[in-house]
């Protein structure tokens, strides 16, 4: 068990398949940041992928989700989804949509039961603004693939305050129609993603503008949530709040990341990186550096925000930007 010294135990490794994306989200890949790839020869191959994968399972990982970038973007997404089907965890993804109609069977015969879609507007062109792609046909087509062939879809929605706060009502909506899950995220400070606190459309607020229209019942929250659920009766679907910066959650953290250069973070926002794949390349045992990585982790946030983020000054972080960590 990869326990760390605030006996927080680590059981869910998000692995990044790739820095690339399809798409230019402006809060974490916006068409402006320098975009500065790996080389190829720097990512992980599917065979070290597996090889890692399997040794974090060994130490107790119990639950897999593949991000990026986008993952499904990467050549051998597929092969890597087939590698991993073997170990005993859950495993997910995170996409932004797109290609998901090429990966259903793939899914299923992962045993992939639950995809999480990036989606931050139910308007075309307000999406398209957004993500800097016109590409929201083929997601929300895609969105009704996943549900019509069974797969629990839960909807990953960035808030910007007058970007897309006014979307807020319209995904609650949705939710009386479809089973979908949708998460309304806090936006988050990353390199290059121009945050600033007045764009962060708070928990608080959002649950006072969905009042207006719903009364909603609080669903309890599992040990390591970051999510907290609400459901509105006589809707299919339900909603969620991710308040990463208003009521941060790293008192129950339980996730490890492991970057497309085979870094790992013990945290999102974490200054540090232990460089998993250089060791497993020169033939090391990688199992201590990996429980030395959890132990380093700080009690919250990386050890940076540790202000409110009302004051935080977003210039002082150091970190790499979303695409380049992975979701
Ligand atoms: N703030 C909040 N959430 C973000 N994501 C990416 N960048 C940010 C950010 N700056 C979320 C997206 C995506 C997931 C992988 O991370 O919603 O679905
Ligand atoms: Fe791509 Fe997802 Fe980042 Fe958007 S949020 S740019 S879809 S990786």
């Amino acid at each position: 068990m990869l326990k760390d010294t605030f006996n927080r135990e680590h059981d869910y490794l998000r692995i990044s398949l790739t820095d690339k994306c399809n798409l230019r989200c402006s809060y974490c890949n916006p068409v402006d940041l320098p975009k500065g790839y790996f080389a190829h020869s720097d990512k992980m191959t599917a065979e070290e992928i597996d090889t890692i994968a399997g040794i974090f399972v060994q130490l107790g990982i119990k639950k897999i989700r593949l991000t990026g970038g986008e993952p499904l973007v990467r050549k051998d997404a597929k092969k890597i989804i087939r590698l991993l089907s073997k170990y005993p965890v859950e495993l997910t993804i995170t996409t932004n949509g797109v290609f998901a109609d090429e990966f259903i069977q793939d899914f299923k015969q992962a045993g992939i039961r639950s995809v999480n879609v990036s989606l931050d507007s139910l308007d075309k062109e307000k999406n398209k603004a957004i993500s800097g792609r016109d590409e929201f046909d083929r997601i929300f087509q895609n969105i009704n693939l996943l549900l019509k062939n069974n797969f629990q879809v839960k909807i990953n929605t960035v808030v910007m305050r007058n970007v897309n706060d006014d979307e807020i009502p319209r995904f609650v909506a949705w939710t009386k129609l479809e089973k979908v899950h949708v998460r309304f995220i806090e936006f988050m400070p990353f390199s290059g993603n121009a945050w600033s606190k007045e764009k962060v459309f708070s928990y608080d607020e959002m649950l006072k503008l969905i009042s207006l229209n719903h009364n909603f019942i609080k669903l309890p929250d599992e040990r390591y949530d970051t999510t907290k659920k609400y459901a509105i009766p006589g809707h299919k679907g339900t909603f969620a709040i991710i308040s990463t910066m208003s009521h941060p959650f790293c008192s129950g953290c339980n996730r490890l990341r492991l970057t497309t250069d085979g870094k790992m973070k013990n945290c999102l926002f974490s200054k540090t990186e232990t460089d998993i794949l250089g060791a497993l390349r020169k033939g090391y045992d990688i199992v201590p550096l990996i429980k030395q990585c959890v132990w380093e982790k700080e009690e919250m946030q990386g050890g940076q925000f540790i202000s409110r983020y009302e004051q935080l000054d977003s210039s002082k972080i150091n970190n790499r930007s979303m695409i380049n960590i992975g979701g």
